[in-house]
């Protein structure tokens, strides 16, 4: 037996929720380019758990659902200001909300798929829900409730600032959602399809999803972006910041990955509203910047920009904390995880694979006096 370090190039499920091919991603089949442009988040996440498109019917109904479903129990409410504010990561705020709404919900351990879609609806609502009023408790802000008639990323917008989004800011925040919603076998889809494998049940598996999706290799990378672009300052400093990185070996956040050899689909997208966004906001430094590390990375160290590296400019331009970025992937890519649950539980077989040893053979025990 010998390990794949990493995993790498394993095929460990069948899906039929998104696909990495030739360095194009779809959702059911749908291309990434054709949703980011045309689609709204609702209509992804519908089409995520349903691997369909709604009608129009259908997505009035899933929208109101998910807008009846934002307002999170009092006691979620009231946890949070026994959080040990301004030590704790919103990450890890998000973590522990979401392990404890199962607390509140009747059928968190019901198994059969009516009541998984009903959680899935409760738990895509409260999560920026979760994300948006923690993110005001924790200065002292009362949490805002959320509106029906908003969209989803209207909402969360609202949810955080108690300010109406302008249209541009809805836009540039419905295609990150989208453009976050899935992406395969990445290591926090993987880490929820194994959770559930155990026929666990969703919480668990999106619990330990958080904690997958929280490491600076994985989700925690857009926070990491923007503090390299915060310390960097200003287009002149970036090439010896880099070249210092580079001497250093380390790693630049925001870029590489596993799958992608010519690059992130995503990417582009992001970088369109980033130079859109920087340019409204009277903030283009961030955008120039960010392009500068693009070129030296790409042309220094052929390593292409990823989704992570873009959607910071984007987020920080929205006027969203830094420290938000990584929850508000969580916010989006909850849809996935749960698509994937979903999956896993219609077709499941526990996920149990094998390790190659390579410790000392056989050893006589050595009782605890004589060592
Ligand atoms: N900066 C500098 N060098 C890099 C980078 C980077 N961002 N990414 C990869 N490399 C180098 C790496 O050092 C290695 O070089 P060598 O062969 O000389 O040791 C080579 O490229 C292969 O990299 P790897 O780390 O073995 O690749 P991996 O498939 O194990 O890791 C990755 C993929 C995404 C974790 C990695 O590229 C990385 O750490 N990137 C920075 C963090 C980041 O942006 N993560 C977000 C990923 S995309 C969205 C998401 O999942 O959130």
């Amino acid at each position: 037996m010998t390990a794949t370090r990493g995993l790498e190039g394993v095929v460990a499920s069948e899906t039929s929720i998104s696909s990495i091919i030739d360095d194009t991603l779809t959702y059911v089949g749908y291309g990434i380019d054709d949703l980011a442009e045309k689609a709204s988040f609702e209509e992804v996440v519908y089409l995520l758990w349903h691997l369909k498109l709604p009608t129009k019917s259908e997505l009035e109904t899933f929208k109101q659902e998910l807008a009846d479903h934002m307002e999170l129990p009092k006691e979620i409410l009231d946890s949070f200001k026994t959080y040990p504010i301004g030590k704790v990561h919103p990450m890890a705020a998000l973590r522990t909300a979401v392990s404890a709404l199962a607390l509140y919900d009747d059928e968190a351990d019901a198994m059969d798929r009516e009541a998984n879609l009903r959680k899935a609806i409760r738990l895509q609502a409260k999560i920026p829900a979760i994300v948006a009023a923690f993110a005001r408790v924790r200065k002292g802000l009362e949490p805002v409730a959320p509106r029906r008639d908003l969209g989803f990323a209207a909402n969360f917008l609202y949810m955080l600032k108690e300010k109406e989004p302008e249209p541009i800011e809805v836009e540039a925040f419905n295609k990150a959602l989208v453009l976050h919603a899935d992406h395969e076998l990445n290591a926090s889809t993987f880490t929820a399809r194994v959770c559930v494998a155990t026929l666990s049940d969703i919480y668990s598996g999106v619990t330990a999803a958080i904690g997958a999706l929280k490491g600076p290799l994985h989700g925690g990378a857009n926070e990491q972006v923007m503090k390299m672009l915060t310390e960097i300052g200003s287009v002149d400093k970036v090439e010896d910041y880099l070249h210092e990185k580079f001497i250093n070996k380390e790693k630049i956040m925001g870029f590489g990955h596993r799958v992608y050899r010519k690059g992130d689909p995503r990417a582009k997208h992001l970088k369109k509203m980033s130079e859109k966004l920087t340019e409204l906001t009277g903030q283009r430094k961030y955008y120039d910047m960010s392009v500068k590390i693009e070129q030296i990375v790409t042309s220094e160290k052929g390593i292409p920009a990823n989704v992570d590296f873009y959607s910071a400019s984007v987020y920080h331009c929205l006027g969203i904390d830094h420290d938000l970025f990584t929850p508000i992937f969580a916010v989006s890519r909850i849809s996935g995880w749960i698509a994937h649950i979903l999956e896993q539980y219609a077709n499941n077989r526990i996920i149990r694979p094998r390790a190659e040893y390579i410790g000392p053979g056989m050893r006589q025990y050595v009782p605890l006096e004589d060592r």
